[in-house]
């Protein structure tokens, strides 16, 4: 297999499971030392023990993503562990689906504070990183972002924030060489959401992670900026 990207370090939120867990597999499998963390300290120990089996170079240790010291402290642990940091993929992220009167304070503040300030952290952590070689920001968006819909309120401010954010922050630091990239899944087969039925029709998390490598090998010219993702035949209700 290609290691087109050994040298390279990535750090990924929410790596412990779902999304983020097949994010490191496929990174680490092309070379990437890669940084790992959820908050659980547990859950984490334990996913970079697996990932890391036959020689993967996959650290981690909890952060939650809502605490700035945590984050700088996610950041100076991949600078200890593997030098730095030149890819960041922004995962974490939790939802809470409740009608707006029945939504708590609690309940908005945990998804925004997760899903849109944690990015905030750490997107400027890894800014005063990259230095003039740059890097490359991903975030796991949604189409969320796109398409309100009823018991949304709190999810769809935070994967519609996101949206703006990082489009702001493309434009603001393209000439610095970094790329911020927002990909936007549909429906994606992991434990975010209970399992109503059989989930074949769904994208796959190894899906959305071939979409990140993808992207990593596009010309440095070129930056796609926003992906949408779709279930090919999604389910008729
Ligand atoms: N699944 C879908 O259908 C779908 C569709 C579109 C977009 N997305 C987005 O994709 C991303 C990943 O979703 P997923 O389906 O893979 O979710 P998941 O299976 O529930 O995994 C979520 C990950 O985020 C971590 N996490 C949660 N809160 C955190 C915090 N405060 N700080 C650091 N890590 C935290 C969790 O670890 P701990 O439990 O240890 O904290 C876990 O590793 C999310 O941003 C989600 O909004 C998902």
């Amino acid at each position: 297999m290609s290691q087109f990207l050994a040298g390279r370090v990535a750090v990924v939120t929410g790596g412990t499971r779902g999304i983020g867990r097949e994010i490191v597999r496929q990174l680490s499998e092309v070379g990437a030392s890669v940084v790992l963390c959820g908050t659980e300290p547990r859950s984490t120990t334990a996913a970079v023990k697996e990932l890391s089996e036959g020689g993967a170079k996959v650290a981690g240790r909890a952060c939650d993503v809502r605490d700035r010291a945590q984050v700088k402290a996610l950041f100076d642990y991949a600078a200890e562990q593997f030098g730095g940091a030149d890819i960041v993929v922004n995962n974490a992220g939790v939802g809470v689906f409740k009608p707006l009167r029945e939504l708590t304070v609690e309940d908005w503040h945990r998804v925004v504070d997760i899903n849109l300030t944690g990015v905030f952290h750490c997107c400027q952590e890894a800014l005063l990183r990259f230095g003039t070689r740059g890097g490359y920001v991903f975030q796991i968006g949604s189409l969320a972002g796109k398409n309100p819909f009823a018991g949304g309120a709190a999810y769809n401010a935070s994967k519609f924030g996101l949206n703006g954010f990082s489009e702001a922050m493309m434009l603001d630091h393209r000439y610095d060489n970094v790329r911020v990239t927002t990909i936007c899944p549909g429906s994606v087969d992991t434990g975010f959401s209970p399992r109503t039925g059989p989930a074949s029709w769904k994208i796959q998390p190894e899906d959305v992670a071939a979409i990140v490598l993808a992207l990593l090998q596009m010309p440095a010219r070129t930056l796609v900026s926003y992906v949408e993702v779709r279930p090919s035949q999604p389910k008729k209700n």
